[in-house]
């Protein structure tokens, strides 16, 4: 059993630190479970351009960066935690580009998320900044491409929501209410995961 977190975040502050937190959170409850963190801090990954090469080839895409084996990495998760800080009340370009990139799960590969579970953490530096709708949007990039969207617990909803007052780590990790959201919502993730693995 494995779960991965990506960070959608061009930098190490807050969606690091609470991705972290939330792994560490899985791995105290579940020390069995495997778990990886992948930022997409640096790495280089352009958004499909609609070439159509893996739907006509059936194959990766065609395009020379680092998208194909992120990918090929993430798809080994059986659950996958996407985090990411807001952006205009929205994910980060750099989380929606390498989603855009997944199109051969699509048109080729099928059947690899089928049994995938996923979950949503965004942070934003105001305290009503579009989380809920960068939450919205996380789980439609995970439903877009297959992957099983696994609910909060009742009163956290859909998925976490930080504030992280533009703090980087220290703000978020202030936001008491909004870490027990996101802790909740990856522990909910890693449960889920146990349970399909069990059957
Ligand atoms: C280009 C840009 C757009 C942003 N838009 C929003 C926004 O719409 N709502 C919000 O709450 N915060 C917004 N922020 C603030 C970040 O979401 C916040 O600082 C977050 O903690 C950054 O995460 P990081 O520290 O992991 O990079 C924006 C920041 C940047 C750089």
């Amino acid at each position: 059993m494995k779960i991965i977190a990506v960070s959608g975040s061009p930098r190490n502050k807050a969606t690091q630190y609470v991705a972290q937190k939330a792994l560490d959170s899985i791995k105290e409850k579940y020390p069995e479970m495997e778990t990886q963190l992948i930022s997409l801090k640096g790495k280089k990954v352009e958004p499909c351009n609609a070439c159509d090469y893996c739907k006509r080839k059936k194959d990766w895409c065609i395009m020379k960066d680092e998208g194909n084996s992120l990918i090929q990495d993430i798809v080994t998760a059986d659950g996958l935690l996407l985090l990411s800080p807001v952006y205009v009340m929205e994910p980060t370009p750099q989380l929606m580009a390498l989603f855009s990139r997944m199109r051969p799960l699509h048109h080729v590969y099928q059947d690899v998320t089928r049994h995938m579970l996923g979950a949503s953490i965004a942070i934003g530096g105001t305290r009503n900044g579009g989380q809920e709708i960068a939450v919205n949007t996380m789980n439609n990039l995970l439903l877009s491409r297959g992957i099983n969207v696994v609910a909060n617990e009742v009163f956290g909803y859909h998925g976490g929501k930080v504030w992280s007052k533009d703090q980087g780590a220290e703000g978020a990790e202030a936001d008491e209410i909004g870490m027990k959201t996101a802790i909740q919502v990856a522990l909910k993730l890693a449960e889920m995961v146990e349970l399909v693995a069990r059957k």
